[in-house]
């Protein structure tokens, strides 16, 4: 029996998750499209976003019983309109085509879009004009969430108008092909009964079997990992942030101790952390962690560098030829079990930011690859959560009984404190930072901010500013604090923190934090600025 028919049969048995035989949303570029996959998961139907160039073969290989078009910013007239292959349209399955996607659908069948006289933003009033499996159950009036510039104005032949709303029509279908469209978002919170929608779509039209929940998710790839690593051993190199542990606690599960798991103290972490961190994971989750402290190697790379660049590229290789030492041991120690595999935390997000359509993260992120680990090892990736978004890393977390401070721990840069010291990284400036990042963190806990800001931390500057301390006057450092709130940290916006949490964060750096004698607070968003200084 080949791997595949194992998974039909394990299917067909009934009561396991699958990602397959669900509703791949083929993404044409729009803001929303993880939320439309985040609905339909929602309903416990697994649901994949593939670029809108996916090839046909890489579609079916998901066999979706049914494909949602995503919205755009683009026109369909546009010169470089994002299309995707018109087959998609012939695998027999129904089709569900929003905001873009529905222009798109009507375009490529011959019907025709225009620019709106009036263009559509914000809330509208959808009337609907007939009966609709897709909104069944539905009152026939709602207001939606629009946001476009284009409408249908020609109807491709078989189709018929379902809604309107005053200036526009705003949803149309084919019952006969089961090909629908909608001018507005129905994933959106802001329009009435959406999710009713999306769910009409999944189990009314395209009749999706409820095939996906976490429970389900754990025991499966569980097991898809047990039989994966059979007579081998794999290593993870773990950072003690949440994706890498719950990534290592699940592989554990599978396979024990052949999983070896690899933390490394550049010398560039937080005040405690390496400890703290190395008890949580050996203590209480109980994984085989090699803790490896190389913080002088990193430091002696470090000095006399202060070309931002220069510093990341130093810690990314350095971390790798750690990295590759250890792995190196351990193959040497590992009795027969060749090392096969790198377990890796990779998220859903990550997967698609690096494909999509026109995809402006893809250079953002292209820094982050201090944990990215060299092409060239000879191993095969396992990525447990590579279909999951973070709050879903979360649950998945609680559900294995990982401790809710690694749940809701801050990100924290791979290259860690030494993008926030401008200039040369030495001890004594680290001891600095480490020294007021101890006190922003605190205080923002103290306030109960913690858990409701995406980063809090401080920067050492390269500035020296006059002070007045007892009777004397001071030249000190000064230091600057980073409170930012982000949904995924491709945007950001400075925390308007309460003046008493900055009073205190302030007070506290100056008086404890020898040589600092002046606080500022970065009020700049992401974009024009970025979260990290450096
Ligand atoms: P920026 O500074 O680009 O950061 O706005 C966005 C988010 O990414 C984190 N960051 C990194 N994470 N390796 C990482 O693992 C890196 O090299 C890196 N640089 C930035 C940053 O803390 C923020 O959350």
């Amino acid at each position: 029996m080949t791997a595949n028919s194992g998974a039909a049969a394990r299917r067909e048995r009934g009561g396991t998750v699958s990602t397959k035989r669900g509703i791949v949303v083929l993404d044409f570029g729009g803001q929303y499209t993880q939320l439309i996959a985040r609905r339909i998961r929602e309903q416990q139907v697994f649901s994949a976003i593939l670029p809108c160039t996916a090839s046909l073969a890489e579609i079916r290989a998901q066999e979706p019983v049914g494909i949602v078009l995503s919205g755009g910013p683009s026109s369909v007239y546009d010169k470089d309109a994002p299309v995707c292959d018109p087959k998609v349209l012939d695998l027999g399955v129904p089709v569900l085509g929003i905001c873009y996607g529905m222009q798109w659908l009507t375009h490529t069948l011959g019907g025709k879009v225009e620019a709106a006289g009036r263009r559509e933003y914000g809330p509208a009033q959808l009337a609907l004009e007939r009966e609709s499996k897709l909104f069944t159950g539905l009152p026939s009036c709602l207001k939606v969430w629009e946001s476009h510039g284009d409408h249908v104005v020609g109807l491709p032949q078989g189709f018929h108008v379902s809604g309107k709303t005053e200036n526009a029509v705003a949803a149309i279908e084919s019952t006969s092909r089961k090909f629908y469209g909608v001018e507005f978002h129905p994933e959106v919170n802001h329009t009435e009964r959406g999710a009713e929608i999306l769910k009409n779509f999944v189990f009314e039209i395209c009749d999706a079997k409820q095939n996906w929940n976490r429970a389900g998710f754990i025991s499966e790839t569980v097991e898809a990992i047990r039989k994966q690593g059979e007579g081998a051993r794999a290593i993870c190199a773990l950072s003690g942030g949440v994706d890498s542990t719950v990534a290592a606690v699940l592989v554990n599960r599978a396979i024990g101790d052949r999983l070896t798991n690899v933390f490394v103290n550049t010398g560039l972490l937080r005040r405690n952390e390496f400890e703290d961190t190395l008890e949580m994971l050996r203590d209480r989750l109980h994984l085989n962690v090699i803790g490896v402290d190389a913080s002088e190697r990193f430091l002696s790379k470090l000095r006399g560098v202060t070309d931002p660049e220069k510093k990341r590229k130093l810690i990314g290789n350095e971390f790798i030829s750690v990295f590759a030492e250890e792995e190196r041991k351990i193959a040497a120690a590992s009795q027969g079990l060749p090392v096969k595999f790198l377990v890796q935390g990779t998220l859903y997000p990550d997967v698609i930011e690096s494909v999509s359509v026109k995809g402006p993260s893809a250079v953002i992120k292209s820094h982050h690859n201090v944990g990215g680990l060299p092409e060239d090892m000879p191993f095969g990736l396992i990525e447990p959560l590579r279909d999951l978004f973070k709050d879903e890393v979360r649950q998945i977390g609680r559900d294995l009984g990982l401790p809710e401070e690694i749940l809701v721990k801050q990100p924290f840069p791979g290259p860690g404190l030494a993008v926030r010291i401008l200039g040369e990284v030495t001890p004594e400036r680290l001891e600095k930072l480490r020294g007021a990042d101890a006190v922003v963190v605190e205080e923002i806990r103290r306030a109960g901010l913690y858990e409701k800001t995406w980063q809090a931390f401080a920067v050492l500057l390269p500035v020296h500013s006059v002070g007045v301390m007892g009777d004397g006057r001071t030249y000190g450092n000064a230091v600057a604090v980073r409170v930012v709130e982000s949904l995924d940290a491709m945007t950001a916006d400075w925390a308007r923190l309460p003046m008493e949490v900055l009073e205190r964060i302030s007070v506290r750096i100056v008086n404890e934090v020898p040589g600092v004698n002046r606080v500022v607070y970065d009020i700049s968003s992401k974009p024009p600025s970025t979260i990290e200084w450096e």
